[in-house]
């Protein structure tokens, strides 16, 4: 019975995380650990057994945290941890309803995700891809005036759709190619950040009839799912390039393919899609003009080593009761 009264609370980690994380868990001797020691997403029923009883859930982007999951947990469950600065996989309402508190991880992927959004948009408006292809598999002809010609950033305007750290960060690493404008789209005018990076506020409809290039940088929430439709589409120039690292909901993609494949704009390069991974013979895939990425964004050893170590201490903060150094405001 003594024995029982000493056990620590117990975590449930829904996967192997980078060795920042783990050891700053291991080495809190506040907890006890638990872990889905695989690569791959724990089975859905395997969450459900093993989150019950827990008072800890640290979590990746992949599992779905809602109703059903908090039930299985019961009422010991009061921190979920995420290793993600996105939140969309979190039933909010369903986590304040139960008190649960939330951390995420933010400003630690910025960098990141600003430098695979820019490597992204120059593989897909300079067709990097594609002429690699060519160079390998025999396409490589003679030097031809027109051939592989894509677009460039020198004084073009680049339209950010949701300006928040990560759009601020992709606009100071553009900068130097030569932009011209930057117009953003939000919910509301940011005249602070837009101030950093001299951008002009603007409706999505002018957004999209004068930018060279659009890049998606919001949050998936309701009122951005599905944003980037038809009615978006149809509005750019079809020499446009479309570029989208935050989540594949904010994307009509059944409309994004329309697009590409009738010359309404001229490329996209997707990081993310849904589902994930996108099957081998959806569409998208088909089309010369598309790159697709497998949501690699935040991908440096560095930074996801730095997202583990957050998350592991938003967890044992709110393990403790203590203010998180990131959590979500519920
Ligand atoms: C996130 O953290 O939400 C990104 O999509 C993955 O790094």
């Amino acid at each position: 019975m003594k024995a029982a009264e000493k056990r620590l609370p117990r975590v449930y980690v829904t996967r192997r995380i980078p060795p920042d994380g783990i050891k700053i868990l291991q080495q809190s001797g506040i907890c006890e650990i638990e872990q889905w020691d695989s690569d791959d997403p724990v089975p859905r029923e395997e969450l459900l057994k093993k989150v019950a009883g827990a008072k800890g859930l640290y979590c990746l982007l992949t599992e779905k945290i809602d109703e059903e999951v908090l039930r299985a947990a019961g009422p010991s469950l009061k921190v979920v941890s995420t290793m993600s600065v996105g939140y969309d996989h979190l039933s909010l309402d369903d986590l304040k309803k139960r008190g649960i508190r939330v951390g995420y991880t933010p400003d630690v992927l910025t960098e990141a995700v600003a430098e695979l959004t820019v490597a992204l948009l120059l593989a897909t408006s300079r067709r990097l891809i594609e002429a690699a292809d060519e160079a390998k598999n025999g396409g490589w002809g003679t030097w031809k005036p027109l051939w592989m010609c894509g677009n460039g950033l020198t004084q073009s305007t680049v339209g950010i759709i949701g300006l928040g750290r990560i759009g601020e960060a992709i606009a100071k690493r553009l900068k130097p190619f030569g932009v011209k404008q930057f117009l953003y789209t939000d919910i509301g005018p940011r005249p602070e950040v837009a101030a950093r990076i001299s951008a002009e506020f603007v409706s999505m409809e002018e957004l999209a009839k004068q930018s060279d290039f659009i890049t998606v940088c919001c949050a998936l929430t309701p009122e951005t799912q599905g944003i980037c439709n038809k009615k978006l589409f149809s509005k750019m120039k079809n020499t446009a390039v479309f570029i989208n690292t935050s989540r594949g909901a904010v994307v009509n993609q059944e409309d994004l393919y329309q697009a590409l494949s009738n010359g309404q704009i001229s490329a996209a390069g997707l990081d993310v899609t849904v589902p994930e991974p996108l099957p081998l013979d959806h569409p998208l895939f088909k089309l010369k003009n598309c790159v697709i990425l497998p949501h690699i964004a935040s991908a440096t050893v560095e930074t996801r080593n730095a997202m583990a170590a957050l998350a592991a201490n938003n967890l044992l903060a709110g393990l403790q009761g203590e203010a998180m150094p990131k959590e979500v405001p519920l």
